[in-house]
């Protein structure tokens, strides 16, 4: 594919030869690691990619070819490492073929991939998202360049708008982006920068625009949501005013957010559990350790008593709220009794769903410095019991669910039995065989059976 690419315009990364330029094959794929934020990225670099005439293509025949990483699990550099080399072999090292590492991993090894990888000739930052399209449209007509997009930007940087079009039943909005609570196992302070949050002019234009276009379903994104405009006190807006806001949209049937830090969460989102009808009745609330000492030592900010009065005021304003969670194992120091005190706090807080790691050193972060380590065979061990644990209760509660009347948001077709896929209230995946089943309708369903990680419903008798 041949095209004629115009001047860019007013950018910071304007081509030097103002003529237009000729490029061949303006094709990309793009591999996402990690958490729903990279997902979304990824999604705004496609749009900005598909503006400037770009195709998606498979792996093995893209001309540009862009990693979005993470680095919050183990191992992040290793896996971006080896998906390099495989692209290198893929594309016999051909110079033509243009790569580009964005996201956390990105912002941490920053150019010494160029050194290891000749075809990387593009490094970004998560801040440096809203300038990589137009990176990559100057690194295809000048060959022998390098970029990288390393600079953390004090602002939010609004990045590309929505293509028209059908929007999915079930979208994400970001709201802020990074973090400076420095948690002292986290990197995400180091690889994202501070928080800045998004105004709210372009929430809600975004949130507006994907409702009209069929989304019935928004979960607004973040590190750390609850601090949302924190960092602009001229705004006058707390992240509960700004879910009122989106709340009131005509024709948003569901509004979910994530992620919650719980020493930000203030009594007004607690009360907007209470007052807004389509805010689903489910949060996922990071717990990370119920031990106050390990949680001192996290720099987490607030002790296990404080955390499950937060959970007992939230299922007082909403009694059928349930709640998940994020649990860090193996923490250094933590011992026995530490973990016990973790699951004690687990029964409590009775979540229903969790994700669990064990420890590991990130670099830079302040516990990497902690000499107290813990074995992995000590902390694997007590992965395993808490797991073991949440399994049960996760498959409990899909049980306890059977014989419910509920509402699925239908999403897509599903793979078996020509039937449907969607969510119910809490977030479960649902199937159903139904006539009446359209993406976008919200069906009165009865739960007929549960499965490990789903439920399957029939069409209810009357609402
Ligand atoms: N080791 C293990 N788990 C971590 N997380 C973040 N940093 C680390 C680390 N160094 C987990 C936390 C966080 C989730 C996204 O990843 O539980 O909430
Ligand atoms: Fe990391 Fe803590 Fe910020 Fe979450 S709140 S992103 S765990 S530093």
């Amino acid at each position: 594919m041949t095209k004629r690419l115009g001047r860019m315009q007013n950018n910071p990364l304007q081509l030097n030869n103002p003529d237009e330029v000729t490029v061949n094959d303006r094709t990309y794929n793009i591999v996402t690691f990690g958490c729903q934020m990279n997902v979304n990225e990824s999604a705004w670099l496609e749009r900005g990619l598909k503006r400037a005439g770009f195709t998606p293509a498979p792996e093995d025949s893209a001309r540009v070819h862009i990693l979005n990483t993470c680095s919050v699990r183990a191992k992040p550099v290793q896996k971006v490492m080896s998906l390099l080399g495989r692209i290198e072999k893929l594309t016999n090292a051909d110079p033509d073929v243009l790569v580009a590492v964005g996201g956390c991993v990105a912002q941490q090894v920053g150019e010494q991939f160029f050194k290891r990888f000749p075809q990387v000739r593009l490094v970004f930052g998560p801040d440096g998202t809203a300038n990589a399209p137009a990176a990559l449209e100057r690194l295809l007509a000048e060959p022998g360049l390098k970029l990288s997009l390393l600079d953390f930007s004090a602002e939010y940087v609004d990045k590309e708008p929505l293509l028209n079009g059908p929007a999915p039943t079930s979208a994400y909005v970001d709201i802020m982006q990074g973090c400076d609570n420095f948690c002292t196992y986290c990197i995400v302070p180091f690889t994202r920068g501070p928080k800045k949050s998004r105004p709210k002019q372009s929430v809600l234009a975004e949130c507006r625009t994907l409702v009209e276009q069929g989304s019935r379903e928004i979960t607004l994104l973040g590190q750390n949501v609850n601090a949302y405009a924190l960092d602009q006190p001229d705004w006058n807006i707390s992240f509960a005013e700004l879910l009122y806001e989106v709340a009131a949209i005509p024709g948003l049937l569901r509004l979910r957010f994530m992620t919650s830090h719980p020493k930000d969460i203030a009594p007004e989102v607690i009360d907007a559990f209470k007052d807004l009808p389509n805010l689903c009745p489910r949060l996922h609330l990071p717990l990370q350790s119920g031990s106050n000492r390990v949680l001192e030592r996290m720099n987490r900010g607030y002790t296990v008593e404080r955390y499950l009065e937060i959970v007992s005021a939230l299922r007082e304003a909403r009694p059928e709220l349930e709640l998940s969670t994020d649990i860090i194992v193996g923490f250094p120091g933590e011992t026995e009794a530490d973990f016990e005190a973790t699951m004690l706090a687990m029964q409590n807080a009775r979540f229903i769903d969790s994700f669990s790691f064990c420890y590991s050193d990130r670099p830079g972060t302040k516990s990497e410095r902690f000499l107290d380590k813990v074995s992995s065979s000590v902390a694997l061990d007590r992965l395993a019991r808490l797991q073991a644990w949440q399994t049960n209760q996760r498959e409990a509660f899909l049980k306890s669910q059977v014989g419910k009347q509920t509402h699925m948001l239908v999403e897509s077709p599903s793979k078996r039995n020509n039937g449907w896929q969607g969510r119910d209230p809490y977030g479960h995946i649902v199937n159903i065989v139904s006539e009446q089943a359209l993406p976008g309708r919200l069906l009165p369903v009865t739960i007929i059976e549960a499965k490990k990680h789903s439920l399957i419903a029939k069409e209810a008798l009357n609402d």
